[in-house]
């Protein structure tokens, strides 16, 4: 009997190979469980793809409020004392999510972001120039997490939103903090709800005065959207503003990091792939789909239902949570024959739902797939073997977990 602690165990995220086989093994008793776990209120595991995009195409039978990521009894509680939360736009439903997203939709918009390539590429020749200074002879062996993965998405949100360069660590321990929660290594403090709450603020002093700035000296970047930005025709509050920043900068970091160090993983896993890749470098578009449908990074969302409803047959009274476990839902069978197996030419890859669907579908899919992709066209022709060389490491985290650390020995072929 496959174990359902998969769902809530942030332990249970640490080992992916473990927990995969047994989402897999779930897919075969339905496509919605119930949870009834220590500590947490009850909720329904959805897991089949289906059943996610069912339940995310009816944002108003299913909302995000009031909370859309799983949480403990005692942090709900702790949260409805402390009245003031600060409010992104994943805990946002209609009206108020469409006029927020609305502000910078269009900045997000392939078009808009094509001119950052430019600045990809160059993070992307920089992170082969670090492989190609930790080799002797073109073969060498670095922590792909740490060097590349780590560093790229965060240089990435740091030109978004227009900030210096040296802001670098500042913002690495923040986002650290605030996703690895669950984590004792990355956490603030023991992680306690009183932590988090600290994590935040040192966000809300940074970003305050950022938006001082962008306020008395706008420029083209995000910041200055945001810092300057209307809702409902008046200045957006300064906790939404906070927010904003907080969102763009967490959710466009760890994901994508995560996405990268487990794509490096995969090939170093699979010779075979690698070698198809090199010999078609017209691959690692598929290849980078099947990367974020394999890593599903963000392993979940909740969602409340406002209605009695059902979901795949099973009935859901109105209040139920829901979790939407985008991890499992991208491991199902029935979509991913043989979903365990890395495949690059895989013919439907691109179904994956590692970004969300619908009216959340995450806002910065495009700039992450750009990332992804530049980063492996970059690689995959100088990368004439990988392995992984040791112990890798990984965070304990339900809602976004990956690598902390990944060993890789590797040859690099002549530039
Ligand atoms: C591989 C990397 C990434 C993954 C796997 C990922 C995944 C997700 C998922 C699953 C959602 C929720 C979708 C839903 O509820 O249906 C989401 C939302 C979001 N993501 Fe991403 N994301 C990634 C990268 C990024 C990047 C690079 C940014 C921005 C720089 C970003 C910004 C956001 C924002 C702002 C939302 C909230 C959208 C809304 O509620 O309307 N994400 N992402």
């Amino acid at each position: 009997m496959p174990s359902t602690d998969i769902f809530h165990d942030p332990q249970r995220y640490g080992d992916m190979q473990s927990w995969r086989e047994e989402a897999i093994a779930l897919h075969a008793d339905g496509p919605i469980h119930r949870i009834e776990a220590e500590g947490f209120p009850p909720f329904w595991a959805v897991i089949g793809h289906d059943a996610v995009m069912h339940v995310e195409r009816q944002p108003a039978l299913f909302t995000n409020e009031p909370v859309p990521v799983l949480t403990t009894t005692e942090a709900i509680a702790i949260g409805e004392a402390q009245g003031v939360q600060i409010r992104t736009l994943i805990h946002m439903d209609r009206p108020d999510h469409t006029e927020y997203r609305r502000l910078t939709n269009d900045w997000f918009k392939p078009a808009s972001i094509a001119s950052m390539n430019e600045r990809l590429d160059v993070l992307s020749a920089e992170a082969i120039a670090k492989l190609e200074a930790a080799a002797t002879n073109g073969v060498g062996t670095i922590d792909f997490n740490t060097e590349v993965a780590l560093a790229y998405p965060l240089q990435v949100i740091l030109s978004i939103l227009g900030l210096p360069e040296d802001d670098y660590q500042r913002m690495l321990t923040l986002t650290q903090e605030m996703f690895g929660a669950e984590d004792p290594d990355l956490q603030k403090g023991t992680g306690s709800p009183e932590d988090r709450m600290a994590t935040l603020l040192d966000f809300y002093q940074y970003f305050a005065a950022l938006t001082a700035d962008r306020q008395a000296n706008p420029t083209g970047d995000l910041a200055t959207l945001i810092a300057n930005g209307e809702i409902y025709g008046e200045p957006m509050p300064d906790l939404e503003k906070m927010g904003y920043y907080v969102i763009i900068a967490s959710a466009g970091h760890d994901t994508t990091s995560a996405t990268m160090a487990e794509g490096m993983a995969q090939l170093a896993q699979h010779p075979d792939q690698l070698e198809l890749l090199r010999n078609d470098p017209s691959l690692v578009r598929n290849a980078v789909e099947e990367m974020l449908r394999t890593s599903s990074a963000v392993r979940h969302f909740m969602r409340t239902a406002t209605e009695d409803t059902e979901v795949a047959g099973q009935p859901i009274a109105k209040g139920d949570w829901l979790m939407l476990n985008y991890a499992a839902a991208n491991m199902d069978p029935t979509i991913f024959p043989d979903p365990m197996r890395f495949d690059v030419t895989r013919a439907n890859a691109d179904k994956h739902i590692a970004f969300g669907f619908g009216i959340h579908f995450c806002l910065g899919a495009q700039l992450a797939r750009m990332e992804l992709r530049s980063l492996f066209n970059a690689l995959v022709p100088r990368l004439a073997s990988a392995e992984i060389a040791g112990d890798a490491t990984t965070s304990k985290a339900t809602f976004v977990s990956g690598f902390k650390t990944l060993p890789i020995r590797y040859t690099l072929t002549e530039a």
